[in-house]
């Protein structure tokens, strides 16, 4: 049976479930996130996307991607480490997979049978996973007992699941529910008013966010932020709902003083400190 009334995921609830910073706490306290993103063509889809993790409260960021691309990463991101080519060592199955607390994949990449081959490898590992853009393909997730989180905005969620743009927008808490229970997964459906719908059928609507966030990258800032709040929420379910409600308040901030025409993905996560801090 199907419910059609989402409750909205508001500040009060972001404030009862946000986690503390314990002052004895160390990296390892936070874990080490695994962001496999970016490509020669789109190398600042990992820049973006490893900004929002390390932003959102990771111990540790490692960031596999093309070698050309860490240079143009490293430069805005000191602070992670990276694995050359991460796709083709995943692909070979060169990395040990649950050194890592959690895994994001697909911003920036080329959806190939590379690609394919290296989310089969993290697939069959017991890691949660967070599949975004290049990562978003038609395919059976049953076998998976870590929480799997897809990400698609409207034409992804058709791609993946073949349901049609407009029904899905006519409906799109209905769709998000149907389709994340069949597949057995989380589904994050983008868009204005974003639904997370999980796979027990618990389906929730976000209250923020703005058309400030129509523009290319801000969904990579948001798979950074979801791998970087998964790694510091003791539940998960509570760590999707504060990304995206973090995410969309970041926008709002914006929104407050500038026109919403004028916002760059990359100045989103300038605005999470202060966001972040008013819900704490
Ligand atoms: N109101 C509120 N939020 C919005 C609005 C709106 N009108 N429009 C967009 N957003 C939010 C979405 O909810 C989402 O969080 O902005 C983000 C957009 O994410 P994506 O659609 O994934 O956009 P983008 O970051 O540009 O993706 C980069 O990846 O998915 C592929 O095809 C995509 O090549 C593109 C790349
Ligand atoms: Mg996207």
């Amino acid at each position: 049976s199907v419910d059609n009334s989402a409750g909205i995921w508001d500040a009060e609830n972001v404030r009862s479930t946000l986690p503390k910073r314990n002052e004895d706490s160390h990296k390892g306290t936070y874990g080490t996130g695994l962001l496999i993103a970016g490509s020669p063509s789109m190398p600042g889809a990992a820049m973006l996307a490893g900004i929002g993790a390390m932003r959102s409260g990771v111990g540790k960021l490692v960031i596999g991607t093309a070698e050309e691309v860490i240079p143009v990463v490293v430069q805005r991101l000191p602070e992670a480490t990276y694995e050359r080519n991460g796709l083709i060592q995943l692909a070979e199955g060169k990395l040990t997979l649950d050194q890592f607390r959690v895994i994001a994949i697909g911003p920036g990449i080329v959806p190939n049978e590379l690609a394919e081959k290296a989310i089969a490898k993290i697939l069959e590992s017991d890691v949660p996973v967070v599949l975004d853009a290049g990562a978003l393909s038609k395919r059976d997730y049953h076998e998976r007992q870590a929480p799997t989180i897809l990400t698609p905005h409207p034409l992804e969620f058709a791609r993946i699941t073949g349901v049609k743009v407009n029904e899905l927008q006519q409906n799109r808490e209905h769709y998000a529910q149907v389709c994340a229970k069949k597949l057995g997964v989380t589904i994050v459906v983008k868009g204005q008013h974003t639904i997370v719908a999980f796979p027990d059928g618990e389906t929730w609507k976000n209250g923020t966010g703005n058309s400030a966030l129509a523009k290319g990258g801000t969904g990579d800032t948001l798979t950074g932020m979801l791998l970087g709040l998964l790694c510091i929420h003791d539940n998960w379910k509570h760590a999707v709902l504060n990304a995206v409600f973090l995410h969309g308040a970041c926008a709002d901030a914006w929104t407050e003083k500038r026109s919403a025409h004028t916002l760059l993905a990359h100045e989103l996560t300038d605005f999470l400190p202060e966001v972040w801090k008013s819900y704490e």
